[in-house]
């Protein structure tokens, strides 16, 4: 089977969000979309099945750091059925209290990363990449993984223009 492919996965949250009020299309669901169109990669987006999550910050906030502290593993909506096909996987998660969201941990649990080259992407209100891409590495156990991109959320959201622009520049310099 041909693994040429390429595949970006990504979790992403809209409600009301740290620094750019309630939106409607999350953060880092434009990043993803962007590296998408630019790279010809198919998307995947990670949702939390049955999703309780709340729709305020500040109850957010504490709900997902109780989900870290027990190293929580949400149950999540459908999966890569061709996941063979591909040969480099973007994963792309928002800032977590410096962890990524626990629903992107059960997508990776759930596949094998042995033949893989991950590409992390994080946005993020001030911490940038954190540790995420090392977390990622230590969960997926990945063939390879190539440099990060992070970028903050309110850019992402608010200026689109300079956001793909980053984004190019950056793919290139990766060597797409
Ligand atoms: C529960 C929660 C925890 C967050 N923790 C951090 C953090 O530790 N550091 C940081 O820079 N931003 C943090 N943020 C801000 C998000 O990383 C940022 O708003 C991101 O762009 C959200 O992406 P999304 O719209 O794709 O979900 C947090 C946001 C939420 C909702």
């Amino acid at each position: 089977m041909l693994k040429n492919k390429k595949l970006v996965v990504y979790f992403s949250k809209v409600g009301e969000q740290y620094n750019v009020g309630i939106i409607t299309e999350g953060n880092t669901a434009i990043v993803a979309k962007f590296i998408a169109s630019a790279i010809g990669a198919d998307i995947f987006e990670v949702k939390v099945k049955n999703d309780t999550y709340s729709a305020s910050y500040k109850t957010l906030a504490d709900e997902t750091l109780r989900e870290k502290k027990i190293g929580a593993r949400p149950n999540i909506v459908g999966d890569v059925t061709n996941f063979d096909e591909y040969d480099t996987v973007f994963i792309g998660s928002p800032n977590w209290w410096a962890d990524m969201p626990m629903a992107l941990y059960t997508f990776i649990e759930r596949h094998d990363w042995s033949d893989k080259t991950i590409i992390p992407f994080v946005t993020h209100e001030g911490s940038g990449l954190s540790s995420i891409p090392a977390y990622m590495k230590a969960a997926a156990k990945p063939k390879a993984m190539l440099g990060g991109f992070e970028i903050y959320g309110h850019t992402a959201q608010n200026n689109r223009d300079e956001t793909y622009e980053k984004i190019i520049i950056w793919l290139k310099n990766i060597g797409f």
